[in-house]
Formats: C-alpha cells, sequence, structure tokens
C-alpha cells in the first residue's frame, strides 16, 4: 500500500480582540456595506500587542496535536507557514519546537505569502513520503495587522490575525494526500508586496496591493491549480466534497465556484468572520469544517491558494 502524509489532527487559535467592521469605518473613510458588498467581510480578529505569531501557531498546535492524540515527543518536523515571523531570525518553527518541547527533527519556516499552508503543506508531504520524516507539525499563522497600513483602505480592510494547524502522519493506506501541484511567477511581484525588509531597506514593511489585478490573478490561477491536483490524482472535480480555499475574499471564491460548476455549498467560507489571515486562513478553514462536522474521516478534500510573489497552489486530500 502507498505510504502518503495523513491529517490526523486539527486545531486553530484566533486571538479574543474582533475589529468589526463598524469599527474600522470610524477611522477609516469606508463602511460596513462596502466592506461586505465588494469582499463579504464583518468582522477579523486582532493580535494583542504582546501575541506573538509564534504564540498563535503553538496555541493551535497544542489543539491539533490533542486532537491527534499525539505528545510534542512524536512530532520530528515542524513547518510554519508565515509572513509575520517574530523575528527576521531564527524560524519562528524554532521557537514553536522549543515551546512545545519536540526533542527532534527539523523546524524551518515557509514565506508563500497567502499560498504559505499549501507550501508547507506540500513540503511536508514530501519528507513524509521520503520517510524523512514521520509526523509533522503544518502550522499557518500570522500576526498580519503589524504589515497593514492602517491609513489604507483599500487594503486595511482585508486582513486579520489568526493560526491554524494540522498534524501531518505518513501512513500506508487510502487516506492522506493524494497530489499537489504549486506555482510561483516572480514577475508578477509589483502586484503584492510589503515595501520593507531587513536588505532592502532596514524596516519592517507594508503591506501594498493592486486589488483588481490580484483579484483577476486569483480567479484564472486557483482554478487552474484546482483542476491540476486533481488531474495528477486522476480525480474529477465533481469527485472533491469539500473545498478549503485561502479566505481572502468571497467574491474570489464564488468566481473560481462559479468557473468550475462547484456547487457552492461545498465550499468552506469563514471570510466574514475571519477576513484575510494569509496563510494562517486554510488550516483555521479546515479546522472549523472538521469541528462543526462538515468535513469527515474519508471525505475527499481540496486545499487552495494564492499570495504574494505570485504564488498559488492546491493539494487534493482524503480524510
Ligand atoms: N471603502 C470604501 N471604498 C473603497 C475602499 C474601502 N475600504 N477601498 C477601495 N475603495 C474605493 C476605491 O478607492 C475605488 O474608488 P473610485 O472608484 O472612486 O476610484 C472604488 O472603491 C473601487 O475600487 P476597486 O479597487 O475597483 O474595488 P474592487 O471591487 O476591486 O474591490 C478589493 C477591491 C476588495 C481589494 C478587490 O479588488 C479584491 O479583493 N482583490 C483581491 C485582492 C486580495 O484579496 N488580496 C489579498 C492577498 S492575495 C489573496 O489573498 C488572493
Amino acid at each position: 500500500m502507498t505510504l502518503r502524509s495523513v491529517v490526523t489532527g486539527v486545531g486553530s487559535y484566533l486571538p479574543k480582540r474582533v475589529l468589526s467592521n463598524q469599527e474600522l469605518s470610524r477611522q477609516l473613510d469606508t463602511s460596513d456595506e462596502w466592506i461586505i458588498e465588494r469582499t463579504g467581510i464583518r468582522e477579523r480578529r486582532i493580535a494583542g500587542k504582546d501575541e506573538k505569531t509564534s504564540d498563535l501557531a503553538i496555541a493551535a498546535a497544542v489543539e491539533a496535536l490533542a486532537h491527534a492524540g499525539r505528545d510534542a515527543k512524536d512530532v520530528d518536523l515542524v513547518v510554519v507557514a508565515t509572513t509575520t515571523p517574530d523575528l527576521t531570525f531564527p524560524a519562528t518553527a524554532a521557537r514553536v519546537q522549543a515551546a512545545l518541547g519536540i526533542p527532534a527533527g527539523a523546524a524551518f519556516d515557509i514565506q508563500a505569502v497567502c499560498s504559505g499552508f499549501v507550501f508547507a503543506l506540500t513540503t511536508a508531504d514530501n519528507f513524509l513520503r521520503l520517510e524523512q520524516a514521520r509526523c509533522a507539525l503544518v502550522i499557518g499563522a500570522e500576526t498580519f495587522s503589524r504589515i497593514v497600513d492602517w491609513e489604507d483602505r483599500t487594503t486595511a480592510v482585508l486582513f486579520g490575525d489568526g493560526a491554524g494547524a494540522v498534524v501531518l502522519e505518513a501512513q500506508r493506506g487510502e487516506r492522506g494526500v493524494l497530489s499537489t501541484f504549486i506555482r510561483t511567477d516572480g514577475r508578477m511581484h509589483d502586484l503584492l508586496y510589503v515595501d520593507g525588509g531587513p536588505s532592502q531597506t532596514q524596516t519592517t514593511g507594508k503591506v501594498r496591493m493592486s486589488g483588481n489585478a490580484v483579484f483577476r490573478q486569483a480567479v484564472e490561477h486557483i482554478s487552474g491549480a484546482m483542476l491540476e491536483a486533481c488531474a495528477r490524482a486522476g480525480v474529477s472535480i465533481d469527485q472533491v466534497d469539500w473545498f478549503v480555499p485561502h479566505q481572502a475574499n468571497q467574491r474570489i471564491l464564488d468566481g473560481v465556484a462559479r468557473k468550475l460548476g462547484v456547487d457552492v455549498d461545498k465550499v468552506v467560507s469563514t471570510v466574514a468572520q475571519h477576513g484575510n489571515t494569509s496563510a494562517a486562513s486554510v488550516p483555521l478553514a479546515l479546522d472549523v469544517a472538521v469541528r462543526d462536522g462538515r468535513v469527515k474521516k474519508g471525505d475527499m478534500v481540496l486545499l487552495e491558494a494564492l499570495g504574494g510573489g505570485l504564488t498559488w497552489g492546491a493539494v487534493l486530500l482524503r480524510m
């Protein structure tokens, strides 16, 4: 039987502070109506002043380990997808590893912005199938609020903070990751980037985005990635039970569903409550759908995302 990477546990964490559209519209020239109509977002969470990305990641990881019935000592790989690391170095994953008391293996970060979790899952899957690790914690965690320009209404309304995690274990059988597909096109750098960094400006920088152009690229490339992931596994899109997309904008989710003829009831959407939590959004949405009973063991699930880079990709798995 084939060795596959099986999701055996899911977890998530959201900071307590809720920032509603109404509250945002008191500090920015925007409105609840505009934000809901153009994005579907109603509120987002904001990390506390002393709450770091690693704190969010650790909380989500603890929940995922408990859900999987695993201990820290079982884990031999930690991959954290984040664009908002605690520090420029060392990796946020190293902090997570130490805090959880994971005694073995490697821990590193992946930077693919909103596609980060799909890239991290793909990477961990390769480690597991090559038998270079047996039990991985794959985490998406962001304090995106720290790199948002709170005076720019075109981006400030979109983003939020949070973390999601999965425990991924090498097992032989029918369950697990069936196919992965990731891509980057660095020529589209200027559509979505942060205008600071250690080498170029010695600052952290703020998010800059051409929203319209990103929107068009998103629908096109996400649809393509979903079809490619299905083709690689030899399944058709209508055999997929649940779609768990990156939560950027409800209109992107609807646009992709329309383009591929997917029933919108099969698309997990948390964008209204979470906003765009970048690399955290896919595992956060997966956790919500597992815990509310929609996604069950044995279901075929398609994860997808697009983000800065541009980067995009999809992962097809049987839960
Ligand atoms: N409140 C009120 N008005 C606003 C706001 C706001 N928050 N933001 C922009 N506007 C105004 C603009 O200034 C513009 O006014 P004008 O016509 O007088 O010039 C008008 O609204 C329309 O602006 P558009 O940019 O054309 O609005 P659009 O319908 O494209 O929505 C949005 C903008 C929501 C950013 C959309 O383009 C989008 O979601 N793009 C995808 C980008 C994204 O989600 N990126 C996240 C990372 S990548 C990813 O996750 C896929």
